[in-house]
């Protein structure tokens, strides 16, 4: 098999395309061969030594991926050689094969692409977990989203429409404000431009947004908490922008708001049961064509640099996928 390779995690250009030997899966796990994988936020920062998991080196990052079980350990009795699967292991995708536990492997109807597949688990279980679980968004309420191109920004703007919410996205450019009209928001707002905050008073009618959708942080957050309605919902999905903010609890108070944290990794692991329902309701919204990733790009697994500095510049519209060859 051959793998990215991070030995130093001192950022991307340490990575090296290696030979390495394939592993033969122990109890509990499957070795699978990686059709497709995808580039999330945090398989950025693991390369930096500047994620909060920090796997033991050397290792492989590439957290969500998908492809063919090539074997089984012992144990395994819900997988057998040659189903298609999805998982969300935290490391591993960037290769051609990659070990995986088996209770992490979402099995993939013939149907499901291995590019959506790949690019499914982490955005939409986010978004569904922070919208509908967290935030309790109801039909005919308005919901801004932040980073609204970006990877979880992409798939909030389909769950929140799903629900029959008022969406109003906000991205840095025009591109990616046109990017997000098309994937189903009402309204769009370029948060690079003046009147971030009169924008959404005109677009609510002067009431603001009930629930606020936050992957971005950084200046932004305040400036849109101070917009929020009366009893809105504040979510803090994650700190894309950098620096994580800190807010006048004052207004909290003022609006008489929730501030809610997101975590959906944590929730998988401690509400096990809620996950998997959950899980599946978006696998049946996928093959009901309700929600479908927004695919930047295709690219050969080689090309990783490229992703990785397409992702650093912030220009990644949805998602990009690297592929292996058949
Ligand atoms: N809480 C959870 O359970 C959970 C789960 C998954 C991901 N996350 C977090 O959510 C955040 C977004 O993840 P993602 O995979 O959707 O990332 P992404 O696809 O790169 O999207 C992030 C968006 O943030 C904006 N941004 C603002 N400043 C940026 C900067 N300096 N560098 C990069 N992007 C910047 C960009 O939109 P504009 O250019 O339009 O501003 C970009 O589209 C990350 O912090 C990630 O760790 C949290």
């Amino acid at each position: 098999m051959k793998a990215w390779l991070c030995e130093n995690p001192i950022g991307v250009e340490a990575l090296n395309w290696k030979e390495l030997p394939t592993p033969n899966p122990g109890p509990q796990e499957v070795l699978i061969r990686i059709e497709a994988a995808s580039l999330n936020f945090p398989d950025l920062l693991i390369v930096q030594n500047k994620y909060q998991m920090k796997p033991a080196l050397p290792f492989v990052p590439g957290s969500e991926f998908a492809g063919v079980i090539e074997s089984v350990g012992d144990g395994v009795t819900h997988l057998k050689v040659g189903q298609r699967v999805a998982c969300l292991s935290g490391t591993g995708g960037f290769a051609t094969h990659t070990l995986a536990p088996a209770q992490l492997c979402l099995p993939l109807s013939e149907s499901f692409s291995a590019v959506d597949a790949a690019a499914f688990i982490m955005i939409y279980a986010t978004s569904h977990h922070a919208l509908i679980d967290r935030a309790e968004l109801k039909p005919g309420e308005t919901v801004l989203i932040l980073g609204a191109a970006g990877g979880v920004g992409s798939s909030a703007i389909q769950i929140a429409k799903h629900t029959g919410a008022n969406v109003i996205a906000a991205a840095s450019t025009d591109e990616k404000c046109l990017v997000c009209k098309q994937l189903g928001a009402d309204h769009t707002i370029n948060y690079s431009q003046a009147n971030f905050r009169e924008q959404l008073k005109s677009l609510t009618n002067g009431k603001g947004p009930d629930v606020i959708y936050d992957p971005v942080g950084g200046d932004l957050t305040e400036q849109a908490f101070r917009s929020i309605a009366w009893r809105g919902r504040y979510l803090v999905v994650g700190f894309a922008a950098g620096p994580i903010p800190a807010l006048p609890l004052n207004l909290v108070l003022l609006k008489g708001a929730s501030l809610i944290g997101v975590f959906w990794g944590d929730f998988a692991k401690r509400e096990p049961e809620k996950n998997t329902a959950m899980m599946n309701t978006l696998t049946e919204m996928y093959n009901k064509q309700q929600i479908k990733p927004k695919i930047d790009q295709i690219m050969p697994m080689s090309e990783l640099m490229t992703a990785y500095e397409k992702m650093n510049a912030r220009s990644v519209l949805g998602k990009l996928v690297l592929v292996n060859p058949h």
